[in-house]
């Protein structure tokens, strides 16, 4: 008995050592590589365009759900990590949805961050209800480029989770149009997603497609109308 309970206080320790020491080595995935479509379909969700950006954005932050964080070993960088919060094609079974659709402190994203809108919310279920695969599909018309079709929900789905009232990275708001006009007039809009140098390259982690920075460039020369 005494035996025993010597041999659990030093696996509890042991235990603890390795649980704290979990958090300092980034945690690299060997993530999947998603099937591309040619075209988009209304119907369809899709991870690299569609949930990747909103988690990359309100989830998987520095000190959050990131490779280094990866709090309470959740980590949503890359497929394979958010797969494990997923029961693919029941999202009310996926601890990844029902976290996000708590109305208590267990919400996720965690106050005082916003809560998701109720659009993403729809994509998150309706992606793991379709079978949680990971797709990708390519519809960005670079002669395209108002606002409100455009360069509102590019934003809204690759930037905003990080740049809210309730979440300023860098003291950036990019959740209105004057806000959003703001930034584009002063330069950094377009310094940071073009990566130029002096600015913070944006999104962090992996620079828009050629076609999305061409639409934002677009859209700023045109005078950044509330179109
Ligand atoms: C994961 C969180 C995150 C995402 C996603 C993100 N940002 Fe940022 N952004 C930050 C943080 C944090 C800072 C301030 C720290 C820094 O400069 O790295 C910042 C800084 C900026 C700045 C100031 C740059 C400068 O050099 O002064 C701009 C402009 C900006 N972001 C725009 C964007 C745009 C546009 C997007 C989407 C295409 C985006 N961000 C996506 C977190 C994020």
């Amino acid at each position: 008995m005494k035996n025993n309970s010597k041999v659990f206080v030093v696996l509890m320790i042991l235990n603890t050592i390795l649980v704290s020491c979990k958090h300092e080595i980034p945690e690299l995935l060997n993530d999947t590589i998603p099937t591309v479509s040619a075209s988009c379909s209304t119907d369809s969700v899709y991870f690299v365009n569609d949930i990747q950006p909103l988690l990359i954005s309100n989830c998987a932050m520095s000190g959050c759900h990131d490779a280094i964080t990866h709090k309470e070993g959740i980590n949503l960088t890359a497929y394979v990590g958010v797969m494990r919060e997923v029961r693919a094609g029941n999202a009310g079974e996926s601890s990844l949805y029902k976290s996000m659709i708590r109305t208590d402190e267990d919400r996720m994203p965690p106050r005082p961050a916003q809560a998701l809108s109720a659009d993403m919310l729809t994509k998150v279920r309706n992606w793991i209800n379709q079978g949680a695969v990971n797709n990708s599909c390519t519809s960005c018309d670079q002669t395209k480029f108002t606002y409100s079709a455009v360069i509102k929900p590019l934003i809204a789905n690759k930037c905003q989770g990080c740049h809210n009232p309730g979440s300023l990275g860098g003291g950036i708001d990019l959740s209105t149009y004057t806000a959003v006009k703001a930034s584009a007039q002063s330069g950094k809009l377009y310094g940071s997603v073009s990566w130029a140098a002096g600015f913070s390259k944006m999104p962090q982690g992996s620079k828009l497609p050629a076609c999305e920075l061409s639409q934002i460039k677009s859209w700023i020369d045109a005078g950044m109308l509330n179109n």
